[in-house]
C-alpha cells in the first residue's frame, strides 16, 4: 500500500478522498493518512478519511508515516503554487497518478505525467496527454490528439474536441466545451457553459457562446 496525504481539506479534496475509496474498492493500493492543509488556508465541511494537519511541517518530522502526495485543490495557480513549494521541501514524496476505475482511454496511446488526477466518468479518446498535475473533474470527454498541459484543470462535464492543446494552469468552467484544433494559451480561464470557436491567448478570460473576452460591466 502506497501511503498518501492529499494536500487540502476542502471539498475538491473530500472528492480526491472518495476517489482513493473506489479505487481501494477494486484493488487496495492507497492508504490515506491524512490530509495536510498550509496554515493560511481554512478547510471547510466535513472531511472524509484521514485527519486534517493544519501545518505543512508536520511532514517534515513525520517523513517516514508518508510515501507520496495528491494534490486535492482545484484552482491552477494555488496547485502551481504549492506543489512548487512542496517539490522543493519535499524533493522524495512522489506524486501519483489517480485514475477512477470508471475512466476509459487509449492504454495503447494516452500518456500522462504525474500527480495526474482523472475523476469518474470521464472519457479521453487515442493519443491523449495529461501533463504534470493536470486534473480532469467528472464526466468529462477529452478527444483524440488533445492535450492537457501542466497544472490545467477540467471542471465537470466540459468537453474538448479533438487536436486541442491546452496551456499551463488553464481553468476550464463547468460545462464549457472547445471544438476542434484550438490552442488554449497558459493561464487562460473559460467561462462555465462557453463554446470556445477560436484560439484563447495566454492569460485571457472567455465566456459565452461563442466564448469572447470577458468584458465586466
Ligand atoms: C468566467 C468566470 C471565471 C468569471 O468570473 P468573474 O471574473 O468573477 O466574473 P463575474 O462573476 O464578476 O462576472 C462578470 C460578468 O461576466 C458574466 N459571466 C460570468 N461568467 C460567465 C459565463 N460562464 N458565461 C457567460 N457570462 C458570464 C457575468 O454575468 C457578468 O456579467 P455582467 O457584468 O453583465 O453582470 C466565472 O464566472 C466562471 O465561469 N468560472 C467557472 C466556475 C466553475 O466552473 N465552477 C464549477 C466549480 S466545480
Amino acid at each position: 500500500m502506497k501511503r498518501v496525504a492529499i494536500i487540502g481539506a476542502g471539498g475538491f479534496a473530500r472528492e480526491v478522498a472518495w476517489l482513493i475509496s473506489d479505487i481501494n474498492a477494486v484493488t487496495p493500493a492507497i492508504d490515506l493518512v491524512c490530509h495536510l492543509v498550509s496554515d493560511l488556508d481554512h478547510a471547510t465541511g466535513p472531511h472524509t478519511g484521514g485527519m486534517v494537519i493544519h501545518d505543512f511541517s508536520w511532514l517534515e518530522e513525520n517523513q517516514s508515516k508518508v510515501d507520496g502526495l495528491v494534490m486535492g485543490i482545484g484552482t491552477p495557480s494555488t496547485k502551481f503554487r504549492l506543489v512548487t513549494e512542496l517539490r522543493s521541501r519535499f524533493p522524495e514524496k512522489t506524486w501519483p497518478n489517480l485514475i477512477h476505475p470508471s475512466v476509459l482511454f487509449d492504454a495503447g496511446s494516452t500518456r500522462f505525467g504525474m500527480g495526474v488526477v482523472l475523476c469518474a466518468g470521464s472519457i479521453a479518446t487515442v493519443n491523449t496527454f495529461f501533463d504534470d498535475f493536470a486534473m480532469v473533474n467528472l464526466k468529462c470527454t477529452i478527444g483524440h490528439e488533445s492535450t492537457i498541459g501542466p497544472y490545467s484543470v477540467l471542471n465537470p462535464t466540459v468537453n474538448i474536441s479533438g487536436n486541442v492543446t491546452l496551456g499551463e494552469q488553464v481553468l476550464v468552467g463547468t460545462g464549457a466545451q472547445a471544438l476542434q484544433n484550438l490552442r488554449i494559451g497558459s493561464r487562460a480561464t473559460i467561462g462555465a457553459g462557453s463554446v470556445v470557436t477560436k484560439d484563447v491567448p495566454d492569460g485571457l478570460t472567455v465566456a459565452g457562446v461563442p466564448a469572447k473576452p470577458l468584458h465586466k460591466t
